[in-house]
Formats: C-alpha cells, structure tokens, sequence
C-alpha cells in the first residue's frame, strides 16, 4: 500500500517514522522515509547484490516516497531516476551510495547550497550544516535558499528543458539562490503548496489542466475536504484555472510571490478582483529576464529588514557619542579594569549597536518617520493588519496601551476575567467599568477555559435592555488562552456586531502571533477573522441572509431568548470591523523578550488615532531598546519567509507528543496529555471531535471542528496532566527542571504546561517522552518495593491531587459603592475608585484568611470588600479585583490555595479589604 493510498484512521504502521497519512506533516513524515531508505539501501549494500528483505524494504520505501517527491526540487528528477534504474538493476552499492547521499543532503540542507549534492556522480563536498549557530561555523556565505514553484501547461517531456531555462538566468551576484519544482496540474500545484514549505514564488502559466497526473485518490480526497477543491467546480474553467489557483494558493499561504502567465487580456485582467492575488501579471513568456528579476525582487521585499540592517550599518561605523549610555560602542566596557568580563560575554556588536541617539539613521520608536516606520509597515503586511505598532515593554504594555487609547471613563468593557492582569490595571488607568465574564470551568485540572459566546451576548442583550449599549465600548479576550482554548473569533465578532454594530474587540493575541502563519490556526486570529468578515459584509448574498433575518427576529426585545439561540447578523450598513491584537512576539517568534506588537485592522481608526498616540506616548519608554524593535523587525522577516513551514511542523510535532505520551502504555498509567475532549466541553464541540491524529482523527475532522466548533484546543499548548503520577503541578515542574533540565511554564494543580514552538525539535521531544518514561519507571519500582503502606500513601495522594480538587470561585458582583445602580442586571463596577480608595489607608483593614471574624462576616455581615487585586500563582487569574464583594467560594478557594505564589495577598498581614463603615452605599458617597 502506498503512502497516498493509507486509510486516513488506519493505525500508524511504524511508530518510528511520522504518519504520511498526517497531511500537514508530510515534510517530516518524507524525511523519516529518506532516513529509513538509507538505513534499508545499507544493509541491502553490506548483504551483497541482488534480492533480499532488504532491497524489499528499499524498493517499499521508495515506491511511498517516488509520486510525492515531484513536489520538491531536491532531489530531483535526475538523481531520482538513477536510483530508480540502480534499484532495478539490483545495483545495491549504487543504491546505498546515492540514497546516503540524498538523505544525508535532506538532513543537513546541503543541497540549498552544494551543487555537488545534485549531481549523481560527484562526491558531497563536506560542508557544515546550516544547524550550528553562525559564529561557530566561520565565514558564513550562503545565500538563501528558496524553491519556485512553476505550473505549466507543457508536456512533461519538455520540463527538463523548461526548468534549465530559467535556471540559467540565475546569477552569481544574485542575492538569493533558488531550484525550480514544475508541475502539470492544479491539484499537483495545491499539493506542492502544502507539501514544501521552501516554495516561495508561483508562476502560473495558464492552460494547465486540472487532475493531477498521478493516480492518488487519497491526497485529492484531501484536498476535496481540506481546500475544498471541488473537481467538479473546475470543469470548462480553461484559463481561469491559472487566477483560481493564485487564489487558493494565497489563502493558504498569504506570504507567496505568485506570477501569472497568460495569453489573455493582461491589461483587462490585472484590473479585476480575480488578479487581486497575483502580484505581477505577464503576458506569455515573453519576459523570461523579468520573470527572473521579479522573484528576486519580491524576495528581497520580504527580506527587507530595514531597521535591523540599518542597526548593522550604524554599529559598523566610527562614531563619537556625547549621548547618555555610556554602554554605547562599549567604550565603558572593553576600556575596564573590572567589566571586561560582560564585554566578552555579550560580544562586541551588542555594544557597537547601542545608541541613545535617534538621529543617524536609527528613526525613534515615539514618533517613527523612516526605518521603524517601514519596518511596522512591513509587518502590517505579513501579519495581514492595517497597521502594527512595535512595543518594548512586552504584551503588559501593549493591553494598557490599547485599553487607554480606546475607553474612557465610564465606558463598559465586556472582559474575561480571567485575562492577564495587564488589561485589569488598564481599566484602572483608563477608567472604564468591567462588566466581568466567566470563562468555563475546568475545575478537574483547576483550569479556567474561555468565555462562552452565550454569556458574552447575553451581557450585551442586558446592556441593550437596560439602555447602555452605548456606553459599551470593548469586548476583551484572551485568544488564545493560556492553555490553548482558541475561540471562534469570526462569528463571536460576528454575533456581537448583531447587538452593537461599532463595538471594539481587543484580542489578547500574547501567545498565538505565530498562527498567522499557520493555515490552520489563522482561521482562528483576530486578523483572520476582521478580513473575513469584511469580505463577507462584501457580498450581495450576505445581505439576502441579514434581510431574511431581520423579518424573522427584528421585532424582538433583547430579553427574548431566540436571540441567545440564533446564529445574529450584523446590517451590513451599519457595521464597522474594529478589531485590535495584542501578541508577544518574543513569546512565538523569534524576537527578543518583552518585544511585542499591536496589530489594527480598524476602519475607524483615523477617529482614534489622536487617543491612540497619546496611550502609546504613555506607556512607552523614551529609551526604547534599539536591539528589541530591530529583533521586531527580524522576526517578522522569519515568519514570511520560513513561519509556514516552521508553524506545520510544530503542529506536527505537538500532536506526535500528544500521541505518543497517551498511547505509551506505561508513560500513560501516570501521565497524560489532556486531550479536545478533556479541556473542551461536549456543548462546546459541535463536531465531536475528541482528540488530534489517528486513530482518532483526520485533517478532514479537525479543520471542521476548527471551522464550526465554538471553542477548539491549539494542539501545540500541550496540558500534561501530573495528579496520577503523585505529583502537583508546581513541584512537577521544578523535577522536570532539576532531573532533566527540561523547562516548563505555567502549571496548575495538577498539570504542567508544554508548549511546543517553532524552535523545538524531534530531540526535544524525545527528551520530554524519556523523562516521563524514567519517572513512570521509577514510580513503578517504587511501589512494588514498598508495599502496602507506600501504595495506600501514594493513593491518597493521587486522589487529594485529582479528586480533591477545589471549586473555581467566580467574580459574583462589585459592592453597590462601586456602581450606579445596585439594581441593575449588569454587573459593571467602578473599580478605579475602589482601587484609589486603597491608597487611604485608613479605609482599609486586614482580616486573617483563617480567622473566625471572616466566617461571620459571610454570614451575617457586613460584606467583605477587597482593595486590592488578588492573584494566586498559579493559576494567575485574579480571583478578587477592587471593590469586588468577596464571597464564600472564593474564601474556600483560598483556604485550599497551596500555592507559595499569591500577589496581593500576605498572610501575615491577612486579606485587605475596605472598611465597611466608611463605604458608604452610593456612588455618591465616593465622590464619583
Ligand atoms: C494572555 C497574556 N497576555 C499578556 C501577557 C503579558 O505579556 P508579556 O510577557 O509580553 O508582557 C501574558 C504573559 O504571560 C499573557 O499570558
């Protein structure tokens, strides 16, 4: 059975190689081929010539790796058919000779710059693999490489002449270098789209036909289901083929050079919205130099880097500083009889790249008119916003920022308040109200989820009610959350827009900047989102939909709960796509720490521009770091050119995890890796999806869910769950740490959060799976050795970290000080003013968490106040903001809390809370 041929659902055939049946994983699964071909050609070479288990097993593995490799320059068609003939001449020296070489190129990426690694009959020259960090490996001259994908509506006989021709215009002073991968066929395109992620340019030449050449009925079933390429909805398409496939492929991967082609009209053609993907338009071939030269160019535009090149140039030259920094060019360091020490440490360009002066080239981060201008309009474009904003002191400021840019005092934020204490404290800086909404509970792992759509529209439906819908000015999310809840951010922007047609969402991107790049993660992005619903709002059969709606709900009141039930649309007319995300780059991409950005897609934003500037004026240093905005800037150059690939195979590797710590038999005694079906509620999960790979899932199932669930799991936040091996999630961490050397982030009673990024590889991983190996072992040795007493210590244990487990407390209501009507439904509160009234600190008073005095004040009065904000750690949510009544559960909570961790709180002193006496009942009494 070949490759293409295997059941989506069949169980993995070798455990040892990634599953081709993986769709996204195709990339590494192929490499674990190369590297299992290579083992089999050895053992086939050292048997002798001729036929054996061994030459069997080469003949398999290249029978399974053949029909896909035509997705791909490397190897290519010539050392491709020499194998072949070596395999059919049952030469097994030839054979092992060339499919070492292949795979050793494959491995180390020589190939990108060896051009004695294509050749059959020359020897690899020895390079060093593009692994070892720079400065290791000397002179580093390689150019970057990159592959052309050409589709082609000529014989495949004239290919290899195709291919040289353009090869041939390749130049030695170019600063790129590329190989050329030529198909035949719309579905071959699509196909080599997804497969290699090293394809940065599409030439289209129109006419090409739309079945692919090969006989492979699973993969075109893939992209029936995946790309919704529908056979049928090509046929008489002719040269439309060429703009459908410029499209398709540009939604999949919107980074791509994609070049037409085409005997058609081109002057007509390149004013429609069917060339709205393409980006150069050419008649025929008769431009083969331009063609060329374009690829070139639109690859240098993504190469651009204009404040971090023009930061390498500044450190080149000679300059004398009368600045503040005496760091600056080093001269205080390398000149020291003491800190020579840090000189040599950070190396000499850090210091030649410091400066405090904004002249010189170098533009200022406050108010950017050249390189950092370009450079945030760069990113714009890569991570598909109107504008970004780059931010040094990490996403904590990014959130104020845009909370202050856009509420005032008085406006309502509808928040989770679950969501980082950042977007807390700028509703104290800014003065909005927040309504606060719960996220579900995962109260088995002491875990919060995100907040349902239902309750967010329900809060809206009660604003409307009580006439305050246009004080409403934001709704606040965590997309997505710490522990990989993602939301469905189109249609809860989509609903939300029913009920209030110019709302803001901010989208607390902090962990997921990275899923632009990825297409299967970008469905759920707020950029993602805000573009499709603008196209969506486009469309004259929209409309249709809004108007049918309208006569079916428009006459009802907001308290009807068809309105919770129904799929809103917004009136076209009246919606407006406000949409801000906030993410830490340094957190997903490769930037240094606390760089971050804010991505606006905000068709008003020229209404809130002035706002906008000010907040940013107010949060941003006057010393900006120069190294973290040029690192900014690098890394949105990475994620252009290599995100795609990089966020696939992280994907990829993070469901491998997955599945491997779960289906291990004894890892998975004492340890699991929370599956959909765990973190996300049945209610929540429309599709039944239960669990990510086979034998549980295809793509096919996955991207479904992924369209149509309310809540779906990013599989790269991995929750290992720890209670069943005895451990909570705190000391779990610090034995992954001491023992292993293995660093872990966020942990919860009784799970450790693994988070797989685009830096960590197939070892890591196999790092992680011995460890939890080693430690299931020695639990097992250690309750065989120690009997009873040990096994029944053990057990209560267990249970006190899985059973056992606390009630999440929810935020119940502010205290009727801190609100302007305590008879209103909505729960908003002033807590601005029951956070200043802190600061005096005769209105407040400390009661001990344990004391007999909070136990009768839950019961009989009068209410226990909190002054301050709360935040046990983990799990790092506040459980009491200011003003906030503090209730029964949430004292239990406490008491249970066996976290060290818990800002705001000391126990020595006890809980702070505001002296009821001088509360007063009214906004009045507050001075508000
Ligand atoms: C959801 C969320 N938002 C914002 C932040 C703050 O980001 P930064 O560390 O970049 O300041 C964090 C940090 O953990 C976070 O988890």
């Amino acid at each position: 059975m070949s490759i293409i041929d295997a059941p989506q659902t069949a169980a993995r055939p070798d455990r040892e190689m990634v599953a081709m049946e993986n769709f996204f994983s195709i990339a590494e699964a192929r490499n674990d081929r190369w590297r299992e071909l290579n083992a089999a050609a050895q053992v086939w070479a050292s048997n002798g010539r001729g036929v054996s288990a061994a030459r069997d097993r080469a003949v398999r593995l290249f029978a399974e790796i053949a029909p896909i490799e035509d997705y791909w320059a490397y190897p290519g068609p010539i050392l491709m058919r020499t194998l072949k003939e070596a395999l059919d001449a049952l030469d097994a020296g030839v054979f092992a000779h060339l499919a070492q070489k292949v795979g050793r190129a494959l491995l180390s990426g020589s190939y990108r710059h060896d051009p004695s690694a294509w050749d059959p009959y020359q020897e690899v020259s020895r390079l060093a693999p593009d692994v070892l960090p720079p400065d290791t490996v000397g002179v580093d001259g390689h150019r970057p490489y990159f592959e052309v994908l050409i589709v082609t509506p000529n014989d495949p006989v004239h290919w290899e002449e195709g291919r040289k021709q353009i090869e041939r215009l390749r130049r030695q002073e170019d600063a790129f270098s590329y190989h050329v991968v030529q198909v035949g066929s719309f579905e071959d395109a699509a196909l080599a789209v997804i497969f290699n992620g090293d394809i940065q340019a599409v030439v289209i030449y129109d006419g090409f036909t739309f079945g692919s050449r090969h006989d492979m009925p699973l993969l075109r079933d893939q992209l029936t289901r995946n790309l919704k390429i529908e056979p049928t909805s090509f046929t008489g398409e002719g040269r439309g083929l060429g703009t459908r496939l410029a499209r398709l492929a540009k939604n999949f991967r919107p980074e791509l050079d994609i070049y037409l082609l085409t005997d058609r009209s081109v002057e007509t053609l390149a004013t429609t919205e069917e060339a709205s993907a393409i980006r150069r338009i050419f008649f025929d071939v008769e431009e083969l130099l331009e063609i060329h030269l374009s690829i070139m160019d639109g690859i240098s535009d993504r190469y651009r880097t204009p404040y971090f090149s023009n930061l390498v140039h500044y450190s080149q030259r000679p300059m004398g500083t009368f600045h503040a920094l005496p760091v600056a060019r080093g001269k205080s360091v390398f000149r020291s009889n003491w800190i020579r020490d840090m000189g040599k440490f950070y190396g000499t360009n850090i210091f030649l790249a410091e400066s405090s002066a904004t002249t010189g080239g170098l533009d200022s981060l406050l108010e950017p008119t050249g390189n950092i201008k370009t450079a945030q309009q760069l990113a714009a474009r890569a991570f598909g916003a109107h504008r970004v904003y780059f931010a040094t002191n990490g996403t904590s400021t990014s959130n104020k920022i845009v909370v202050q840019a856009l509420c005032a005092p008085g406006d309502i934020v509808i928040v989770d308040r679950n969501c980082h204490k950042s977007h807390h404290y700028g509703f104290v800086l800014s003065g909005a109200q927040p309504l606060y909404v719960e996220a579900f509970p995962l109260t088995e792992y002491s875990m919060y989820g995100a907040v349902p759509l239902r309750t967010i529209k329900k809060a809206l439906l009660d604003l409307k009610a009580e006439g305050k819908l246009d004080r409403v000015k934001l709704v606040d999310l965590t997309n997505c959350t710490f522990d990989g809840h993602m939301y469905n951010t189109q249609r809860l922007m989509e609903e939300c827009l029913a009920i209030k047609p110019d709302l803001i969402f901010l989208w607390d991107e902090a962990w997921f900047g990275f899923a632009r790049f990825s297409p299967l993660h970008r469905r759920r992005t707020a950029m993602g989102a805000a573009k499709g619903l603008e196209e969506k709002y486009r469309d004259p059969a929209y409309r249709k939909r809004y108007e049918a709606q309208t006569a079916e709900l428009g006459h009802l009141e907001p308290d009807d709960p068809r309105l919770l039930d129904a799929h809103l649309l917004p009136d076209p007319d009246q919606v407006r796509i406000r949409v801000y995300q906030t993410n830490s780059t340094h957190k997903s991409m490769s930037a240094f720490r606390q760089g971050s950005m804010i991505l606006i897609w905000d068709e008003d934003f020229p209404h809130v521009e002035g706002t906008f500037q000010e907040a940013f004026l107010a949060h941003t240093s006057t010393s900006p770091n120069l190294q973290l905005i040029a690192s900014l800037d690098v890394a949105r150059r990475q994620m252009e050119l290599e995100g795609y690939e990089l966020t696939m195979r992280m994907t990829g590797l993070a469901i491998d995890i997955r599945d491997r710590i779960n289906a291990h038999r004894l890892i998975s005694k004492y340890f699991r890796a929370a599956t959909v079906e765990d973190m996300i509620p049945a209610e929540y999960r429309g599709s039944g999806l239960k669990d990510y790979g086979p034998p549980h899932s295809s793509w096919r199932d996955v991207l479904n869910a992924w369209d149509e669930d309310e809540f779906a799991l990013d599989p790269t936040r991995l929750t290992l769950l720890c209670g069943e091996a005895g451990f909570d999630g705190t000391q779990f961490k610090g034995l992954l740490a001491e023992r292993f050397d293995i660093q872990i982030n966020k942990t919860s009673r009784n799970s450790v959060l693994v988070q797989i990024n685009i830096n960590n590889t197939r070892g890591d991983a196999a790092h992680l799976i011995k460890a939890l190996n080693e430690l299931s072992r020695d639990i097992e040795e250690r309750l065989r050795l120690n009997g009873d007493p040990e096994r029944q210590a053990f057990a209560a244990r267990v249970r006190s970290l899985t059973v056992e487990v606390p009630d999440l407390p929810n935020f119940r209501a502010f205290h009727d000080a801190f609100r302007d009507d305590p008879n209103s439904a909505t729960n908003e509160g002033h807590m601005r003013a029951a956070f200043f009234r802190a600061y005096d600190e005769s209105k407040c008073e400390f009661v001990k968490l344990n004391s007999r005095e909070v136990d009768d004040r839950l019961k009989n009065g009068p209410a226990l106040v909190s002054a301050n904000f709360v935040i046990p750690y983990p799990p790092g949510f506040p459980i009491m903001v200011p003003g906030q009544i503090i209730t029964e559960d949430i004292i239990t909570f406490m008491r249970k809390l066996d976290v060290k961790e818990i800002h705001g709180y000391a126990a020595a002193y006890g809980l702070k809370v505001l002296k009821p006496e001088l509360l007063g009942k009214t906004k009045v009494d507050l001075g508000l």
